[in-house]
């Protein structure tokens, strides 16, 4: 069965961890030796782009990069003629897009797997290197509280799901109408041995916490909101008081680019506590788990 890695759900725990334990291994077959992959771009990418890039030539593969404008997803012809034309061409497509249901419908028709690289959704190779990084800094995850503040977002929900499926205690801290739905809550909370709890006051997110994320308030495709959303997330700035509040070492991670004086403070991020390089360097040795995984290596 051809698998597809859309969401962080499509895993299993055990496979979650096995990907893990992939993207630490010194060696590993090449799986891709022949083969290209598509990785095709609706959004601009620096880190996404080149890990996958360089995921792929490790696999022994060949990445073709492609802009989304030039495919045109439902604009020059329908995603499904898309995806079938080139699972002829590729061992496995990758897109980055502004709609979930385009990487949904390529996973429908594809005979090779479908590698979402962050869509309105989701970002789950983000979330691979993240949980990734947090272990490398302060060992497992289980039993350890998670905080992020700031927008619930694609790279939250993801990191949310990874989190609770390692069996972590997830703390929210959102604005009023930029957090998760209740349905959203016991859906994520079910996945696994872990936690999810959601608070407005960013202060009471971070207690106990011996990680802290943020994101972004403003997300690629939302550009038209981000002076109303600057205001509506005054409050919400990973400083130094606010980490302060956290355990004393708590790491701090950033998916990145990161707005300095925004969702961060400029001394956090550049600071002791900081993690988010080696988080980004992560993203590299995570897609090549994820991508050996799905290619059958185990
Ligand atoms: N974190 C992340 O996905 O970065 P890029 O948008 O640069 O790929
Ligand atoms: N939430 C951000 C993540 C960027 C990597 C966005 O979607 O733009």
């Amino acid at each position: 069965m051809t698998r597809h890695f859309l969401d962080i759900p499509d895993l299993s725990a055990d496979e979650l961890a096995l990907v893990l334990d992939l993207s630490q291994r010194q060696q590993l077959p090449r799986p891709l030796e022949g083969q290209g992959v598509a990785l095709v771009f609706e959004k601009p990418s620096n880190r996404t782009r080149q890990s996958m890039e360089m995921a792929v030539v490790q696999l022994g593969g060949h990445p073709v990069y492609t802009r989304g404008e030039e495919v045109g997803f439902d604009v020059r012809e329908p995603v499904e003629d898309i995806a079938r034309v080139m699972a002829g061409y590729h061992g496995m497509l990758c897109a980055r897009v502004f709609r979930h249901e385009v990487v949904v419908r390529m996973a429908v028709v594809s005979s090779v797997p479908v590698v979402n690289m962050l869509s309105d959704h989701s970002h789950p190779l983000q979330a691979l290197a993240d949980v990734l990084t947090m272990q490398q800094v302060h060992g497992p995850l289980a039993g350890r509280t998670v905080a992020y503040v700031g927008d619930f977002n694609n790279v939250a929900r993801s990191l949310t799901e990874a989190c609770v499926m390692l069996g972590a205690q997830v703390s929210l801290g959102c604005p009023v109408g930029y957090g998760a739905d209740d349905a959203e809550l016991e859906r994520m909370q079910s996945l696994g041995a872990g936690t999810v709890r959601q608070s407005h006051r960013p202060a009471d997110a971070v207690a106990g916490a011996s990680e802290v994320h943020t994101d972004s308030w403003t997300s690629m495709g939302q550009e038209s909101e981000k002076a109303e959303r600057v205001k509506i997330f005054e409050g919400y700035t990973v400083t130094p008081a606010l980490m302060a509040q956290a355990t004393a070492g708590a790491g701090f991670y950033h998916c990145l680019p990161a707005y300095r004086g925004l969702e961060v403070a400029a001394d956090v991020i550049d600071g002791p506590q900081s993690h988010v390089i080696a988080q980004a360097h992560n993203r590299m040795h995570a897609a090549r788990g994820a991508l050996a995984f799905l290619m059958g290596v185990r």
